[in-house]
This record gives C-alpha cells, sequence and structure tokens, in this order.
C-alpha cells in the first residue's frame, strides 16, 4: 500500500509507514503463537492499536492459518453494546463465504439482528436484542463457541478493554473470564490506556482475570530509530531535514507517538522541500491555533484551581512534587489538598498522565499540544 503521507495519523498503512516496534511486535507473536493472553497497556496515542495491527499483520503473513479479529470496545457502554461490537466485528472480518463466515451468519439467522450502516466507514454493524437477560448471556456464550470451534487458532485483540467495567450489567468480568479461560484456539490481545484500572483488573487477587495473561507495558518509541524513521520518509520524498528541526520536532512533541506523527504529517502535507526551524516552528503553531478554540472551551468548564493546576505543570512540562510549597505557591493552587484533589480529578478526566518511575511519579499534562498551548499563553 502507498499511502498519500506517510506519516499516518489513523489506523496503519502497512509496515513501511509503521516505525519499529520489532520487540513488542515479536513478544506478541510469541504469546499468539504459544496460546497464551496478552495485557497491552500504555497511554493514549502511544501507539498500542498500530502494535496489533501491526502484529496482526505479521502474523497472517507468516502464518496464513491464523485469523485475526480487532475489536474497539470504546464505544460501548453496556453488555449489550459488548456483543453488537464482538458480532460486527465478526462479520466485518470474515467473509460471507469463508466457514466462520458461514457458520456466523447462521447463527445470527437465528436471533434476528437489525443492521445499520456505520456513518464512518460504511461497514455494517449489528444490533441485538434480548428480552431477558439469560438469552444475551447464552448468545455471548454461543458466539465464543463459534470462535473456539474454528479450524484454525484465531488472535482476538479487544481494544479499550477496561470500558468492560462499567457496564451496568453485574459481574461481567466474571462472565467474560469465565469464557475465555476455556477459550484455547482463540488467544486474546486486551488493550487500554487506564493502567490503574487495567493493571487492577489483572493484577487485583479478588478479581477475575487475575494473574491469566502476561502484561505488556509498551514504552515510547525509541528516540534514535524514530528520528531516522522521520528523516527517511522526508528524504524519500526529495526533501532535506535540518538536524536541529528534527531534534526540536522530537522534544516539542515529547516522543509521545500521535504528536509526532502529527507534526509530521503537516509538514510533509506543506511542501516544504528544507526543513529548517521556521518552517517547524510554523505548523507547530498552526495545529495550536486550530486547537485553540477548544481549549479555550475548556478554561470555561475547569474549576479555576484545576486550570492553575494545569497551567502550573504544563510550565514546568513535568512535575513530581505536586505539594510541595514552590509548585502551590509558583502557580497559585493555594493548599496541599487543593493540589491533590486537582491531581485526581485531572487524571480521571484524562487532562493530567501520571507516571510511574523507579523513583517515584510524575506528572505531565496528557495532551501534548494542550501542554505547549497552556505553556506559551498568558
Ligand atoms: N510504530 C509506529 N510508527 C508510526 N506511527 C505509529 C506507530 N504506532 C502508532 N502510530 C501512530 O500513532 C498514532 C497513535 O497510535 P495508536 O495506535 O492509535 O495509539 P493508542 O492505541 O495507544 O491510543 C496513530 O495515528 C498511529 O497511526
Ligand atoms: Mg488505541
Amino acid at each position: 500500500m502507498i499511502a498519500d503521507n506517510p506519516f499516518v495519523i489513523k489506523g496503519y498503512a502497512g509496515k513501511k509507514y509503521f516505525c519499529d516496534r520489532e520487540k513488542e511486535t515479536e513478544q506478541l507473536l510469541k504469546h499468539m503463537l504459544g496460546g497464551g493472553d496478552v495485557v497491552l497497556i500504555s497511554p493514549r496515542r502511544y501507539g498500542k492499536s498500530g502494535l496489533v495491527y501491526h502484529t496482526m499483520a505479521e502474523l497472517k503473513r507468516t502464518r496464513p492459518d491464523f485469523e485475526t479479529l480487532y475489536i474497539d470496545i470504546s464505544a460501548t457502554s453496556t453488555l449489550n453494546n459488548f456483543i453488537d461490537a464482538l458480532s460486527s466485528a465478526i462479520i466485518n472480518s470474515f467473509p460471507e463465504k469463508s466457514s466462520l463466515g458461514k457458520q456466523f451468519i447462521g447463527f445470527l439467522k437465528g436471533i434476528r439482528p437489525y443492521f445499520t450502516l456505520n456513518q464512518y466507514s460504511s461497514k455494517p454493524e449489528i444490533h441485538l436484542e434480548f428480552s431477558h437477560e439469560e438469552q444475551k448471556r447464552s448468545t455471548l456464550r454461543q458466539i465464543f463457541e463459534i470462535l473456539e470451534s474454528h479450524s484454525s487458532p484465531i488472535m482476538v485483540a479487544i481494544d479499550e478493554f477496561q470500558q468492560i467495567t462499567e457496564y451496568p450489567e453485574k459481574n461481567v468480568e466474571a462472565l467474560l473470564r469465565s469464557h475465555i479461560q476455556n477459550m484455547h484456539n482463540t488467544r486474546f490481545v486486551f488493550c487500554g490506556s487506564k493502567r490503574r484500572m487495567m493493571s487492577s483488573m489483572f493484577n487485583d487477587a479478588a478479581r477475575p482475570f487475575y494473574a491469566s495473561s502476561s502484561t505488556l507495558y509498551l514504552d515510547k518509541l525509541d528516540r534514535t530509530l524514530y528520528g531516522e524513521f522521520i528523516r527517511r520518509h522526508f528524504e524519500d520524498n526529495g526533501r532535506n531535514v535540518q538536524e536541529d528541526a528534527l531534534d526540536y520536532i522530537m522534544d516539542w512533541t515529547r516522543l509521545h507517538t500521535y504528536y509526532t506523527q502529527r507534526v509530521c504529517n503537516e509538514l510533509y502535507f506543506d511542501g516544504t522541500r528544507n526543513i529548517d526551524m521556521p518552517a517547524v516552528l510554523k505548523v507547530c503553531r498552526n495545529i495550536l491555533e486550530t486547537e485553540r478554540f477548544n481549549y479555550l472551551l475548556l478554561k470555561e468548564i475547569l474549576p479555576v484551581q484545576q486550570w492553575r493546576f494545569l497551567k502550573g505543570v504544563a510550565q514546568e512540562g513535568s512535575v513530581s512534587q505536586i505539594t510541595s510549597s514552590s509548585f502551590i505557591s509558583k502557580y497559585s493552587i493555594g493548599s496541599t489538598t487543593t493540589a491533590v484533589r486537582a491531581a485526581e480529578s485531572l487524571e480521571q478526566k484524562e487532562l493530567i498522565l501520571k507516571h510511574f518511575e523507579t523513583n517515584g511519579v510524575s506528572y505531565e499534562v496528557y495532551d501534548v499540544f494542550f501542554s505547549r498551548w497552556l505553556e506559551a499563553e498568558f
């Protein structure tokens, strides 16, 4: 596949446009081939979904006997939605003529779904209605049975898995776990960006998924490799990248994959032949300008103490001592209690990212562009 822009900011466009992740891909493949389940955790926009697409592509290339199924459950809020998302993924991944496709369609006919078309992808979506809870549960069981009885192994990735903790139905975790633990032909990757939720789901001895899977924490891309990747794609297009400009891109975006990709994508798009500091600065300014309205809206919504806290973190870049008197007084946050509460609330809203490091924790503004905007404004 040839992409219009080598810096992909949505989905996956093939190996050529995917930087590194060789070790992680290998690890995931090893677990999938060996039959184990994996939990894949990282902050949003580091590249979990990308890694899953890439691994699936590699698996299909090297082991054509394997099938793959990707389900994003970020938009689901009930077990019913989950079953719909799973069913939709199956009909969109397995052709009608394939044995699994045929079997699944036969099964669906018996439960009379209705179909809609996704307004973005134009792909069919399935909706099922259940007259009682038991029927819902038995449908889920039957869908898993169809997958498990397939003649070849299936790698199933469930993206934004922590979403299941929000479902109102009782014991969803235990229900899913009870099916999944008996599945061997079907291997799972559970992706999630809410570290605390994912960790407690898989590492807390009282929870159903405890110790059921190997955990893989995805870090940022390697700076040297990413730098080479960026340079190569510009040079392949006859463009030149100045060293200081490349460094600036990686610093300014903190090597947070989506943000680095986005800056490169826009630089590529704007056609500048010689990528120097002024060219990069112009693109960065433009991005902040297009986002400005959203940021101002947030300012309207957030309590003033939280806004000050965010600004403080943005100005510092990264803060490890949020209750230190210098941080609190410098940004007029009030008291240590206010700081702790602001941090909790902002973390909940995913406006602040808490990093866990060997020597403690540190806080950053989650969205890198927002952080850069907060840093520059006023
Ligand atoms: N290894 C990579 N090389 C190049 N681009 C990547 C890579 N991994 C992810 N991306 C891009 O970065 C963005 C964020 O990645 P994504 O997989 O959606 O993150 P996550 O699932 O962790 O939120 C996407 O636009 C994706 O195309
Ligand atoms: Mg994702």
